[in-house]
């Protein structure tokens, strides 16, 4: 089995400053790697000093670097609390009385194992056959690949029986990846785009259009989370399994569900190490100092958001009604109505992307410009809905989701709360019929994995059952 290493507890601040050195391999030779200040904390004010003195700056690094660790070994550290909780982030498949967070349920687990047997089959075969040398573990997973050596390392070859190859099989069907192994899939398949530090600004990102997502502020755009809420681990889940259509977001599907996961707890601590790093400067700018307590307090209260994203979640257990002439007909009218939906003055009266909100003349230039930034400071349009592309998600749900809750980090607002939840259906309703009309329909396939048609919520959001 894994040997979990013993998590980095902080014991009242006695160990504050002192550098909580435990991690889960060795320290390598080379020199560590930190991860970068975000620009809320190196900021510059108009004569070039640093807004945040230097020396705050560091103790924030400093900070940062002992609550979660490095690129090359990232961990949470344990406060007090959680200690006597029983609750470790660093160990999402644990249970929580057994010193993990216990975020999977047990039909989860069984479905991350049943996976990993699939990945995995060739390792398991050669065990099987006792050709133990052919097992080739990934360049990402050397926490596996330190379990399997030390299991060889364990027994001898001519002792290798049965129960052997039962405990060596355990090993890589109940694999889950450790953070620090996440991180080293990170850095292999994200970085170039979202950078070191979730930043948003890898080497590729000035080529795109959006721009990849910067984890640091906490905002997620396609969720199913009311109150602009921090995600929840399936919302996450959900972006990389399927990407973000008609964006450079790419679909992760063909990793596992365990290297899924573990990306996810790994773009979780990019961001919640981002949002402490703001709060950090916020409550230095405000109160001139920034004493231990206010640090152990600003990672609690954060950790608390993401534990508690689930009770978030935009309840609708109703069924998903099919689209009608009638409903259709509803939402173009909430469309185009100021005091409800107002979808037009942003989205325009044929839904082209192109209402008058959303443009502005430019004092300078006289040219018509984009009246919009998105929460990340980049220029962004309303979408053109005739498209049909739908980055969110196109399932009705999905798009009952954007409407109700708007899409957060953009102008996009969510449903004024007069609107009712057939309302809210209608709009979908019509939305989804300003795609479906034929002469769209090329653009609506383009790109979109295949869904079942027999399934309500897969189905497209317009499709009225005679239109098609
Ligand atoms: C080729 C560039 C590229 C690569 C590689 C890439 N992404 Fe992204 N990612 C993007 C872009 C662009 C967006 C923003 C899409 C948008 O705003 O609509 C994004 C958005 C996201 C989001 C936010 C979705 C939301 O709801 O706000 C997450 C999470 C994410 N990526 C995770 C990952 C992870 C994890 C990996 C690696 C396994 C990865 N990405 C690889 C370009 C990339
Ligand atoms: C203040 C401007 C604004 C208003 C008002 C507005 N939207 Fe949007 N909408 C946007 C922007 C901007 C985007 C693009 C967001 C992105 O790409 O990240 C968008 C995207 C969308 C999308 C695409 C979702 C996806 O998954 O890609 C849909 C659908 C949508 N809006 C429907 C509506 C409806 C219906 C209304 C009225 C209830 C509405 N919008 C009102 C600005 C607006």
């Amino acid at each position: 089995m894994r040997i979990r290493t013993r998590s980095c507890v902080l014991a009242g601040l006695a160990l504050w400053g002192a550098g909580c050195q435990l991690d889960f391999a060795p320290e390598p030779a080379a020199p560590v790697v930190h991860y970068a200040l975000g620009p809320a904390t190196t900021a510059v004010d108009e004569a070039g000093d640093p807004v945040v003195p230097l020396h705050v700056q560091e103790h924030i690094a400093g900070s940062l670097g002992m609550l979660f660790g490095t690129p090359s070994s990232p961990r949470y550290l344990l406060t007090e609390e959680w200690v006597d909780e029983g609750f470790d982030p660093n160990w999402p498949t644990a249970a929580a009385d057994d010193q993990g967070s216990g975020e999977f349920s047990e039909d989860e687990l069984a479905r991350i194992k049943a996976d990993n047997e699939r990945d995995f089959r060739r390792e398991l075969a050669a065990i099987e056959a006792g050709d133990f040398d052919a097992v080739r573990i990934p360049s990402w997973m050397p926490d596996l690949e330190q379990s399997w050596r030390d299991l060889l390392a364990g027994k001898p070859a001519e002792q290798r029986d049965d129960a052997f190859k039962g405990e060596a099989k355990a090993l890589f069907v109940d694999y889950y990846p450790t953070l620090r192994e996440s991180a080293e899939h990170f850095r292999q398949q994200c970085v170039h785009c979202h950078g070191v530090e979730g930043g948003g600004d890898g080497p590729t990102a000035r080529f795109l259009n959006p721009r990849p997502r910067d984890y640091r502020p906490g905002i997620f755009k396609f969720t199913a989370q009311a109150d602009k809420s921090v995600p929840r681990r399936a919302d996450l889940y959900t972006i990389l399994d399927e990407g973000v259509t008609g964006t450079a977001m790419p679909s992760f599907r063909r990793l596992s569900k365990a290297e899924l996961h573990g990306l996810v707890d790994y773009v979780r601590l990019l961001s919640i190490r981002g949002m402490v790093e703001r709060d950090l400067v916020t409550t230095y700018l405000s109160d001139d100092a920034l004493p231990a307590e206010a640090v152990l307090e600003s990672y609690a209260s954060i950790w608390s958001k993401w534990k508690g994203a689930d009770e978030k979640k935009t309840k609708y257990d109703g069924d998903v009604p099919a689209p009608s002439p009638e409903s259709i007909e509803r939402g173009r009218t909430l469309f185009m109505d100021a005091a409800t939906g107002n979808c037009f003055s942003c989205h325009g009266e044929q839904g082209r992307g192109n209402g008058a909100s959303a443009f502005t003349t430019s004092p300078e230039t006289g040219e018509v410009v984009p009246a919009y930034k998105d929460d990340w400071g980049n220029v962004i349009i309303p979408r053109n809905l005739r498209q049909g592309i739908f980055r969110g998600g196109r399932r009705p749900i999905d798009i009952y989701y954007r409407i109700k809750n708007g899409i957060n980090g953009t102008p996009m607002p969510a449903a004024v709360s007069s609107m009712t939840d057939a309302d809210i259906w209608a709009l979908v309703h019509y939305v989804g019929s300003l795609s479906s009309q034929p002469r769209t329909r090329a653009h609506r396939s383009a790109g979109h994995a295949p869904h079942d048609a027999t399934d309500p919520q897969q189905s497209s959001p317009g499709q009225t059952s005679s239109g098609h």
